[in-house]
């Protein structure tokens, strides 16, 4: 016998022991609590853990939609069963609405079982539903945390090379520079086959003193610590416009003071693959960045006239994580990404982050 803790919300002695006779025949072994007001009602649900809950509809002091009320108050999820002897179809369909789970005519007592299973089993099912939530949630949970921190590492490591690539080789390039001209200018009557070593030496150290450069802006700007975003977003246009030859043009409005360090870099990190991906994939002419600061968030908007791509697309897994990375980014700072592709017209992406204004807090 299946032991069945039942809640009974009912006036009459008689109608509550021909229930518990229903449920023993049906193969229920009931403990039971028979309630008729709110306040019996209340302190059974806090009191104690219910299988079951049947209610009559009509009762002098009570009535089934006050317990439903109730119940939904206490937020627990037990089968609620309207088992009356009056209630005609439309109070019947009423009380489902407001969340019965089922009802069954007194006259009809033989359908209570079949009524009372299938109840147990959808409470059971949305318990499994629930649980598995909940697991869902604390895993992507879990995820957010670690992708949080294998970006702030992302960023740790990129700004200690590129700090290391400037002090240490950047500084040595720069006195072997120096010498190096030095004695061409010292040595003219040099040989002239160790005078053209000489100057091959100093043009090549040029070259790698540039690319030197260019791999610690790529790592991380150190300007982005220095001057803040719109600098350094204008200096990437700047660099990024001349070699691929695209015409950037940038719009800012409201950053005369600066962004907390996490949402300069997370919205520089997505310039900068949005503008990676325009040169790669965009065939485009133009690309508008509008940067905008209020003092409740800072909005990007990046805007190619390339050729776009199927907006379908997105639902695809690609290969590419550029896009899912700056979605990633910006899901940590609580802000919202939309990107509109439109094929033949290009790409806009809108990206928003909320901002606690210091100075009105
Ligand atoms: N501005 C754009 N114009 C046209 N197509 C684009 C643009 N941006 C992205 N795409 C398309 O969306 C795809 C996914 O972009 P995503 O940045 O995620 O990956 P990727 O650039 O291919 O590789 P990764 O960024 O990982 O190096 C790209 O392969 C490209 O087809
Ligand atoms: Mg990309």
């Amino acid at each position: 016998m299946n032991r069945l803790r039942v809640l009974i919300v009912e006036d009459s002695e008689d109608s509550t022991l021909l229930l518990l006779r229903v449920l023993r025949k049906g193969g229920y072994d009931p403990v039971h609590l028979r309630v008729q007001t709110e306040e019996a009602m209340r302190a059974a649900l806090q009191g104690q853990k219910w299988d079951l809950i049947l209610s009559d509809h009509d009762m002098p002091r009570f009535s089934a939609p006050e317990a439903l009320s109730i119940y939904q108050e206490s937020a627990l999820d037990i089968p609620f069963i309207i088992v009356s002897g009056a209630i005609g179809e439309e109070l019947a369909v009423a009380a489902m609405k407001t969340g019965a789970h089922d009802f069954v005519m007194k006259k009809n007592l033989p359908i209570l079982i079949p009524a009372v299973e299938r109840a147990l089993r959808e409470a059971e099912n949305r318990r499994i539903r629930r649980k598995a939530e909940i697991e869902l949630q604390e895993r992507y949970r879990e995820i957010q945390m670690l992708s949080g921190k294998i970006l702030s590492a992302y960023e740790e490591e990129r700004t200690r090379l590129a700090r290391e690539l400037h002090d240490e080789i950047g500084q040595t390039l720069t006195v072997i520079n120096m010498d190096l001209q030095y004695l061409q200018m010292k040595l003219p009557l040099l040989e002239r086959s160790v005078q053209e070593k000489l100057t091959g030496s100093v043009t090549l150290l040029r070259q790698t003193l540039e690319n030197v450069r260019r791999l610690i802006m790529a790592l991380r700007p150190p300007s982005l610590d220095r001057m803040g975003l719109v600098e350094v977003v204008r200096d990437m246009a700047r660099e990024l416009g001349s070699r691929a030859g695209l015409a950037i043009e940038i719009q800012e409005k409201g950053f005369s003071t600066r962004l907390p360090v996490e949402i300069e870099t997370a919205l520089y990190r997505c310039i900068q693959e949005a503008l990676t991906n325009t040169v790669r994939h965009a065939g485009a002419r133009q690309v508008q960045i509008r940067l905008e600061r209020n003092s409740q968030r800072v909005t990007a908007v990046i805007h190619d006239d390339g050729q776009g791509f199927e907006p379908n697309k997105l639902n695809h897994h690609s290969h590419g994580v550029g896009l899912a990375g700056m979605r990633e980014r910006v899901n940590l700072l609580h802000g919202t990404l939309q990107i509109d592709p439109v094929p033949g017209k290009g790409v806009r992406i809108h990206i928003t982050i909320p901002v606690l204004d210091e100075t009105s807090a």
